[in-house]
């Protein structure tokens, strides 16, 4: 699979709890959620706060520094003070390996 790195186990991750990462200098998270797996980048857009320390509700990542929240499917501001999204990356879980396309 190009462009694909192996990140990390499936059985390892939970569900609604983000987990970080970083391969090749990029930051992201990685989330379950109802059973599927999404990435995101965790650096907030707003002022740089670890979105991976956040929590995950209502299918959003909550950033912990100021509160904004970014939808876990497609990385969209649900709510500020943050404007811009995050970026998504795509996602590939082959038997219990998790792998992103960075
Ligand atoms: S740094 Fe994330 S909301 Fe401000």
């Amino acid at each position: 699979m190009p462009g694909f790195v192996k990140v990390t186990k499936l059985s390892g991750l939970k569900e609604n709890a983000p987990s970080g990462f970083e391969v090749n200098k990029v930051k992201f998270l990685l989330v379950k959620l109802n059973g599927k797996v999404y990435a995101m980048n965790s650096v907030c857009t707003h002022a740089g706060g670890p979105l991976e320390k956040g929590t995950c509700e209502n299918g959003n990542i909550l950033c912990p520094w100021h509160k904004s929240e970014f939808k876990v499917t497609d990385g969209s501001v649900a709510r500020g003070p943050a404007i811009k999204p995050e970026q998504t990356y795509k996602v590939n879980v082959v038997g219990d390996d998790v792998l992103v396309e960075l």
